[in-house]
């Protein structure tokens, strides 16, 4: 299988010395769902924001290892230009523009587009979220977090990437609406053969749609296995999953 995604003994470190990651190797098959489950603390936003370029503003810094997108080096690459490599970083809190409105939020994205087309037909999008052409007029500020998280993925798919990192899809939401998404999630991965790499705490439903997971502790990956044996890993549904696999 390609490999979207390949990280190789990546460190990073926050100002002030924080080591947040040391020597995290992981890989994301193309077309595949990977999960990225641990504590909060454990380091999993600090890989997301490490892939986009979104590090740096954060004042944190690559200082050992190697990201590769498609086979291609992320080394010294700025965050737009990684988003013209077709990676979209959907990051945690949703982070829609509040008073803009629902179809200039997917206007807004189409910047985003390795192709550089400005075709502004989002049929596709309301295909995946009819709440969203309802509201299209609708300002952002107003959806439920529900929506917002809609509109937060409706922004991914105008953008045409190939790989697309998720922040915690399932933050503050309710679990009949976690369900929801994350079965449209995984129709979109399914139908547009994306590559994704999803970020929860949610372990129970992030096991359940992705078939690959690497659990991090402390800034390091402290197990890693197929969806299924993670699951079954007594170590980890005492710690993670509270016992409540089935939920
Ligand atoms: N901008 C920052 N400056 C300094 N330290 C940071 C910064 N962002 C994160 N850290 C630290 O790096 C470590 C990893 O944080 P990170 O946000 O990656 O964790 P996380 O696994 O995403 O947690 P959560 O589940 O709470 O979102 C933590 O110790 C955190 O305090
Ligand atoms: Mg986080």
């Amino acid at each position: 299988m390609t490999t979207a995604l390949e990280i190789r003994d990546l460190s990073v470190s926050y100002r002030g010395g924080i080591e947040a990651l040391r020597s995290v190797s992981m890989d994301v098959g193309q077309g595949a769902m990977v999960a990225l489950l641990g504590a909060n603390g454990a380091g999993k936003t600090t890989i997301l924001r490490a892939i986009s370029g979104l590090l740096e503003l954060e004042h944190g810094k690559v200082t050992a290892g190697s990201i590769r997108v498609f086979g291609e080096s992320l080394e010294n690459i700025a965050p737009h230009q990684v988003v013209r490599r077709g990676v979209f970083h959907v990051r945690e809190g949703r982070h829609v523009f509040a008073d803009m409105t629902v179809e200039d939020n997917l206007i807004a994205a189409t910047f985003a587009r390795p192709s550089r087309s400005t075709k502004l037909d989002f049929g596709e999008v309301y295909r995946y979220f009819p709440r969203l052409e309802e509201r299209r007029r609708q300002l952002a500020g107003y959806l439920s977090g529900g929506e917002q998280q809609m509109l937060a993925l409706g922004r991914a798919i105008v953008a045409e990437p190939r790989l697309v990192l998720l922040d915690e899809p399932s933050l503050g939401l309710a679990p009949m609406i976690v369900k929801e998404i994350f079965q449209i999630i995984e129709r979109i991965r399914n139908e547009k053969q994306l590559s994704i790499l999803v970020v929860e705490q949610n372990a129970a439903i992030a096991l359940r749609y992705a078939s690959y997971a690497y659990v991090i502790q402390n800034g390091h990956v402290a197990l890693s296995g197929p969806s299924m044996d993670i699951m079954k890993n007594s170590a980890m549904s005492s710690l993670y999953l509270g016992g409540k696999v089935a939920a």
